[in-house]
């Protein structure tokens, strides 16, 4: 197994590209399942994540060009509608091809993804609306079994709670049932804006993109023919190095994002002391003098993103008193606290609230990644800690963040990757 050795106290300078975001490009993959014609997606990150999915197609009869950052889709081939339990308990999101494989093929079997590092993250919202558009659906033997023999019905769907996956699952469901479907409450964040747009370039006619309600008129069972799409630019990763550069205190630029997309990130640091220069695709970050303490609450697009939770919390360590730091979105996304304290932090978990107490030094130790945000979190301290710090289980962080290594030290970090003895 792999871990990373860093060792802290270097200064950054510089400039890193931001890759395509892994969780626009992760619906995007599910979404050619709708066409039985090529499809091209470009900007794609080279991350684990990408290649289970990518692989998850070719086992279901499609065929797969991949290139790093290329890939050319067919799945005209599509033989098998079962989403085997081997792949999707490696990766929650394979449950995006649950919407897709129904509409298209009228049934489908996709196992249920199980545990979750960060929370319980159940399924029931996606299933319930998938109901209410006419799919009957079954759990048994693990498997989720939907069948639509007719075709999907358009329907209103209200989420009682905004969730990301399921509007994603329900408007490529959508997208060839019989009829309009809204859905109300539904989640506006990029990757979905970029989702709909792409359905909507193929011919599907989709309102209230951008916003809580949509509404999509289906084809009818007619497939999509989808023009090529270039992945948006990954707002979490982009802001993972808007924190690097602040808590290691060092000037950086950023090319290829989406100012508007981290507009939450930049606001908090901004409010922490830091500075910005903007142009138009990329954006440079002044450090704070001293990192003034936060406070924030993670909650859906436009507001403070719970996937940067993490590393805004590794950031409060190091600022000049008390930050708070409230997580809404997910039970159980704090495992980052523990690994943060072993190397020195000052952090008090009250149920979804921690209250991080500023310290002036970290002390590098051995600290193990949880998931995927803790993981850059743990990497963000161990930039800014005294001596070596051994970030292990690093698997988690391929599943995610491109190159992480590879573009930190092109920034100045003292990084490598190792293999455990
Ligand atoms: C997406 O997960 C992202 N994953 C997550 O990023 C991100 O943290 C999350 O959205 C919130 O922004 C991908 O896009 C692949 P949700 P998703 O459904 O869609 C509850 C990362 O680090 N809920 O919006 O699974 C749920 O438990 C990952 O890159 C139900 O109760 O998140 C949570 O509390 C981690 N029932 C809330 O809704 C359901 O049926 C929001 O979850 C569905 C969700």
């Amino acid at each position: 197994m792999d871990y990373l050795e860093i060792v802290g106290g270097k200064k950054l300078s510089g400039s890193v590209k931001i890759s395509g975001a892994k969780n626009a490009a992760l619906p995007i993959i599910a979404a050619t399942i709708l066409s039985d014609k090529e499809v091209t997606l470009t900007n794609l990150p080279n991350v684990v994540d990408i290649r289970t999915l990518l692989k998850l197609l070719t086992m279901l009869g499609g065929e797969v060009e991949h290139n790093e950052t290329v890939a050319h889709i067919n799945n005209g081939s599509i033989t098998s509608t079962k989403a085997v339990y081997e792949i999707v308990s490696q990766m929650r999101a394979s449950i995006l091809v649950l919407g897709p494989l129904l509409a298209r093929f009228g049934e489908c079997e996709v196992s249920l993804p199980g545990g979750c590092a960060i929370g319980q993250r159940p399924i029931d919202l996606h299933l319930k609306a998938l109901e209410a558009m006419g799919a009957n659906i079954e759990i048994k033997g693990g498997y989720v079994r939907a069948e639509a023999k007719e075709g999907l019905i358009g329907a209103k769907i209200i989420f009682d709670k905004i969730t990301v996956g399921g509007t994603e699952n329900i408007v490529m469901a959508a997208a060839l049932a019989h009829g309009t479907t809204t859905i109300i409450n539904a989640a506006k964040e990029p990757e979905v804006v970029q989702l709909c747009e792409m359905i909507a370039d193929a011919g599907v006619k989709i309102e209230g993109i951008g916003t809580n309600e949509l509404s999509i008129e289906g084809t009818c069972w007619k497939p999509l023919d989808f023009q090529t799409v270039e992945i948006i630019p990954d707002r979490i990763e982009a802001g993972t190095y808007l924190c690097a550069g602040a808590i290691t205190q060092s000037t950086i630029t950023l090319e290829k994002v989406n100012h508007q997309h981290i507009r939450a990130s930049i606001d908090k640091l901004e409010s922490m002391g830091c500075t910005f220069e903007l142009e138009e695709e990329s954006i440079t970050i002044h450090p704070a003098e001293t990192i003034k303490p936060v406070s924030l609450i993670t909650i859906e697009y436009p507001g403070f993103p719970t996937d940067m939770q993490a590393q805004f919390m590794a950031l409060a360590v190091m600022a000049e008193g008390e930050s708070l730091i409230e997580e809404r979105l997910f039970e159980n996304r704090f495992m980052h606290v523990s690994e943060l304290n072993r190397l020195g932090a000052d952090i008090w978990l009250k149920g979804s609230t921690a209250a991080v107490k500023g310290v002036e030094k970290l002390y590098g130790a051995d600290v193990m990644a949880t998931d995927l945000r803790a993981s850059s979190a743990l990497v963000l301290a161990a930039l800014v800690a005294e001596g070596i710090t051994n970030v292990r289980r690093i698997y988690h962080l391929d599943r995610g963040y491109d190159d992480l290594e590879g573009k930190l030290s092109k920034l100045g970090a003292d990084i490598v990757r190792k293999k455990e003895a």
